[in-house]
C-alpha cells in the first residue's frame, strides 16, 4: 500500500507495475478523518487496457467488498463482486448490476498518470 501523495492527487504506483487481473489496494490518504472511523481505501486495476479505481466500499454497507487481499472478480472473472452479499458490479462503470444495491454504484476515482506513476484524485 502507498500513501504518497501531492495535495489532490495521490500516487498509488508505476502504471508498469499493473498487469491484467491485478488489483492494487491502496489507503486513501484522507486530511481530516473522522476519529475512530475506519481507514478509507481503494483498488486499481487494469479493464481491458484501461485502468479504474474505486474506492473500496459498497454500496449495500459500506464495508470493504474484498475478503482475500487483491481479490475482488467472480468466479467467471467477470465482475466485481462484494464478498458480502455477493453483489456484482460492471468493472467498466462499477455500476452494481445484481444484489442488494443494484443500481447503485461504487465511487469511482479520477485517474492520472505523472511521470509513469499512476495517481488517483482524492476524494473531498
Ligand atoms: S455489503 Fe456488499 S452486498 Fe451487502
Amino acid at each position: 500500500m502507498s500513501d504518497r501523495t501531492n495535495d489532490q492527487w495521490q500516487t498509488v504506483c508505476q502504471f508498469d507495475e499493473l498487469t491484467p487481473e491485478k488489483f492494487v489496494e491502496f489507503r486513501v490518504h484522507q486530511k481530516n478523518p473522522e476519529p475512530g472511523a475506519m481507514p478509507l481505501t481503494g483498488f486499481l486495476f487494469l479493464d481491458g487496457r484501461e485502468p479504474r479505481a474505486f474506492l473500496n466500499q459498497c454500496p449495500h454497507l459500506g464495508i470493504e467488498l474484498n475478503w482475500m487481499p487483491g481479490r475482488f472478480m467472480d468466479a467467471d472473472n467477470l465482475f466485481i463482486q462484494c464478498s458480502t452479499h455477493g453483489a456484482l458490479f460492471k468493472p467498466g462503470t462499477g455500476e452494481c448490476i445484481a444484489g442488494p444495491c443494484q443500481g447503485d454504484a461504487l465511487p469511482a476515482l479520477d485517474l492520472r498518470v505523472e511521470g509513469g506513476a499512476i495517481q488517483v484524485r482524492l476524494p473531498e
